[in-house]
């Protein structure tokens, strides 16, 4: 009786919950056709006035209509009924009806306005109804210029404001009503009044500018866009200045706040080539009359991909063509790549509803080294593929993961979803079936999928179907495999019997604590090694082995060639070790980062000893690869922080210091005309060494930054800026206040944003209880933009040393330093605190935030708290383990 009236009333409230969900998507039967928006920003008193026609399609009579609008005042709605024949609009180009067409309607209906403030939403009752059909509605309304960093928003600079837009996902409503869902595609007219002396830039080319209506001010009009979705609309407003080019045809703009025009060369130079690389990899043509890209002095993402119109952050966009160093150029190369991706995957074609986020972002992170690879092959590419790709593995191998396809109804529940999920795995999964379909009949297919929903919306489904039709492969099969279960997989290979490999699946974790579930099982293509191509195998959940000719030709039984699987393996001793003889050999570069992250995840699953790892991590010591360093140098500075004891980190920094001297000494002193990857090679090892306290490479570390911040030889021309850059952040974790000085005047006074942001993290180095205090205290007191406080905090909780003293400072001070940040930066912070690894800092945190919720961050937290579980069952299984390494390594 009791569980009958329980399970009732369960069900009950579960449908109020599904009711309150549903009811935050609009009801069906209204379709917008066409939006007419002119906006008349006051920069000084950050208000705005809006007026907007929207044309609707009712697919039955009606007395109200109900669309998005948050924070919005309304002065009157009405709506007019015309004549169809009225109305030609659909094509790109296509001019819309005048609005003296629209008075022809001499009775329009003024509507009575509710307001729905928790569903973002207001519903127009009409004293008629509406007939079925053709339906504009004139809306003028008022609103806030925000500081929030969404909507329509001001941002600032030392001279003056701008007024800018972030719409994805869910605040175009913020700017105009709107029927706010990536499936209500509709065409614009946009219009902006604003300042004589300011311009604005949108989505489309500006077809008229007149003065007026008022003195002092002027009006743009732009050309009628293709029919898109409403979070990609944009519209900007300042004295921007631009560096302009063409590629394709195609007018492009690189556009920053005047004192930084300078900087935008670089990134024009990359979105020509770009440009030109996707019109034709994509066998369709960029479809906008122009590309404008422009750095906003405050802005919450990386950047943004509105429609002709992208939008950045200052040092995802802006970098010195001549004196910016190579991570800079590649990360700007990066981002323009991607938001130029999404033109296609996204804006041209988008998903159907947020729940297929990563039909969008997995296909941008997939794309955006793409391109950039070929213009610059010596950045290598590949090998930070291979990095990200281990990183989303061990990411989707904890507990609180999520499908990539996933429910998401609230605006939190769609923030949340710009994860590593959508982005790193989805990407990565992509990339599986590129590197099986074989990459010419892999683009076919996109051009398959995108050409069948241009200026319309596609599901998963739609985009597996398009590449199985195309390939004649299981496509659907591997990627609904991997796009509607969670986590990863791990192969265990057997040794080979005639004519086959026995392989068994399961699910992988990284904590030993889970165990080995099993009962799931994937479809997926795996690639064998050989001298030549790859053979590979489509592995299915009822599989036991993999068939396989008795010679492949093979240097080593290597189940991941090119390091493109999503996977994680585990060998026999036998295979391991004929791997491990050979790895430097008969391995590339990223299978030799994908044998690293199989090594550490077998060892924090608690499958094999850190030791192994260690082992491995010594054979590999002298690769001439950075990104292999890299991922090595990541991982010890886990081991040190997390599984040392006090008296093993000091034996651990030994054994590194005499292994790794030679090897730093081999590289010798910067040469001019070296290749990047050295360059970046011996900062790698220069902080390795500077962290295990190398007394010579901490002298070093210190004559270097004296050298930088020697103010009598600004920019010493003989400095290597890679080396440069790992002295300063050496230096700065033994730092005094003199140097803590210097660096805050690089971060208040730069005019270079990438300069300015460096030294804002370097602040975050000094382990100097003071300097710490003080350096919460200045993100604390607002002087930091918002856009990147979070960076701070991040880099103070993240360090072993600073962690305990953020963690007190923040609890103490929350108001003050939540105010700090935004939406998506309070998730980061949240995140971040899944660096700690202590039960007592566990249950803390857990505590601190159910008490502090903070927007958009359930999920994050409950994988912070994973996180700090997980690291402390890697300490409890590998302490003893690690100890025992370290002993067999003394001499
Ligand atoms: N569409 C996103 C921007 C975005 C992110 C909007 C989160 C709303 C919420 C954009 O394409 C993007 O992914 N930007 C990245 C940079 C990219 C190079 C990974 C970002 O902002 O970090
Ligand atoms: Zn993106």
């Amino acid at each position: 009786m009791y569980v009958r009236r329980t399970v009732s009333a369960f069900v009950v409230l579960v449908l109020m919950l599904a009711f309150t969900v549903q009811a935050q998507r609009l009801p069906t039967g209204v379709r917008p056709e066409h939006y007419a928006l002119t906006l008349t920003p006051d920069l000084q008193t950050a208000t705005f006035r809006g007026e907007e026609t929207i044309d609707v399609m009712l697919d039955a009579p009606s007395k109200s209509i109900t669309l998005n609008a948050a924070e919005i005042r309304f002065d009157e709605v009405k709506a007019y009924v015309l004549p169809v024949a009225a109305y030609t609009y659909g094509k790109l180009g296509s001019q819309p009806v005048p609005l003296s067409a629209m008075q022809s309607d001499k009775h329009p209906q003024i509507a009575k306005i509710t307001l729905d403030a928790a569903k973002e939403q207001a519903t127009f009752r009409f004293p008629e109804e509406l007939p079925a059909g053709k339906v504009t509605l004139e809306i003028r309304y008022t609103g806030a210029l925000n500081d929030k960093l969404r909507g329509f928003y001001l941002s600032k600079t030392k001279t003056r404001n701008y007024a800018v837009t972030q719409f994805e996902p869910t605040d175009a409503r913020r700017a105009y009503p709107s029927f706010d869902e990536p499936a209500l595609k509709a065409t614009y007219d946009i219009t902006l009044i604003v300042d004589s002396g300011d311009t604005a830039i949108s989505n489309a080319n500006i077809v008229s500018d007149k003065a007026g209506p008022v003195a002092g001010k002027h009006t743009l009009r732009f050309a009628t866009t293709p029919k898109m979705s409403t979070y990609l609309v944009a519209f900007l407003v300042g004295d921007f200045k631009c560096s302009e080019g063409k590629s394709d045809g195609v007018p492009i703009r690189v556009c920053s706040t005047p004192d930084k025009v300078e900087l935008t060369k670089f990134a024009l130079e990359s979105a020509k080539y770009v440009l030109h690389y996707y019109d034709a990899y994509f066998g369709i043509k960029y479809p906008m009359p122009k590309l404008d890209m422009v750095a906003l002095p405050d802005f919450e993402a990386g950047a943004m991909e509105n429609f002709g119109c992208i939008t950045y952050r200052e040092t995802d966009l802006l970098v010195d063509a001549k004196a910016g160093d190579v991570p800079e150029k590649k990360r700007v190369a990066e981002v323009v790549a991607h938001e130029m991706a999404h033109q296609w995957f996204g804006d041209m074609v988008t998903m159907q509803w947020w729940d297929n986020l990563w039909l969008n972002e997995g296909f941008a992170t997939w794309m955006e080294t793409k391109p950039v690879a070929e213009w610059h092959p010596e950045w290598k590419f590949p090998q930070d593929d291979a990095q990200s790709l281990d990183e989303t593995l061990n990411l989707d191998a904890q507990k609180t993961t999520r499908t990539i396809r996933a429910t998401a109804d609230t605006p939190d529940e769609i923030n949340e979803m710009f994860d590593g999920i959508a982005y790193g795995k989805a990407g990565a999964v992509i990339g599986m079936v590129e590197s099986y379909l074989g990459k010419e009949v892999f683009r076919q297919g996109v051009h398959n999928y995108l050409q069948a929903h241009l200026y319309a919306n596609a599901t998963a489904e739609d985009f597996w179907n398009a590449q199985t039709v195309n390939s004649h492969l299981p496509v659907d099969k591997i990627m609904s495999s991997f796009v509607t279960q969670p986590g990863v997989p791990l192969l265990t290979f057997s040794e080979r019997q005639t004519g086959n490999v026995p392989v068994m699946q399961s699910r992988f974790f990284l904590s030993s604590a889970v165990g080995n579930k099993k009962g799931q099982g994937w479809t997926v293509p795996v690639c064998l090694k050989t001298n030549g191509q790859p053979i590979c195998r489509v592995l299915t959940p009822e599989d036991a082995s993999l068939p396989l000719p008795m010679d492949v030709g093979a240097p080593v039984f290597y189940a991941n060639a090119a390091g493109k699987g999503y996977y994680r393996t585990a060998y026999t001793r036998l295979q391991f070790s004929a791997i491990l003889a050979k790895a430097e050999t008969a391995l590339t570069p990223p299978e030799r980062i994908g044998l690293l992250g199989d090594s550490w995840a077998l060892a924090a699953s608690g499958r094999s000893s850190i030791g192994d790892y260690l082992d491995l991590v010594m054979e590999l010591k002298q690769d001439p690869n950075a990104a292999v360093l890299d991922t090595v140098q990541k991982k010890i500075e886990v081991i040190d922080s997390d599984i040392a004891t006090k008296q093993d980190r000091a034996e651990l920094a030994a054994v590194l210091r005499r292994q790794f001297e030679p090897v730093y000494a081999a590289l010798g002193t910067p040469a001019k005309k070296e290749s990047f990857d050295r360059q970046q090679l011996r900062g790698i090892l220069f902080q390795l060494l500077g962290d295990a306290e190398d007394p010579a490479v901490l002298s070093q570390a210190q004559q270097l930054t004296a050298r930088v911040f020697d103010v009598n030889n600004k920019k010493d021309k003989t400095l290597d800026a890679t080396l440069a850059d790992a002295a300063v952040l050496v230096s700065a974790n033994n730092g005094d206040h003199a140097l803590y000085e210097k660096v805050l005047a690089v971060s208040k006074n730069s005019s270079d944003p990438g300069e300015q942001t460096d030294a804002l993290r370097t602040l975050a180095r000094f382990r100097d209880p003071a300097l710490v205090k003080q350096t919460l205290d200045y993100v604390a007191s607002g002087a930091v933009r918002n856009q990147d406080s979070w960076t701070v905090l991040v880099a103070l909780l993240r360090d072993r040393e600073t962690r305990d003293q953020t963690w007190t400072y923040i609890q103490k001070n929350w108001d003050k330093v939540h105010a700090q940040l935004t939406v998506s930066s309070g998730a980061e912070v949240v995140g971040a605190m899944g660096s700690f690894c202590t039960v007592r800092q566990r249950d803390e945190v857990a505590g601190f935030f159910a008490d502090h919720k903070v927007d958009a961050a359930e999920r994050t937290l409950a994988k912070a708290i994973d996180s700090i579980n997980d690291c402390v069952q890697l300490r409890d299984s590998q302490e003893l383990n690690l100890h025992q390494w370290l002993a067999s390594q003394r001499r």
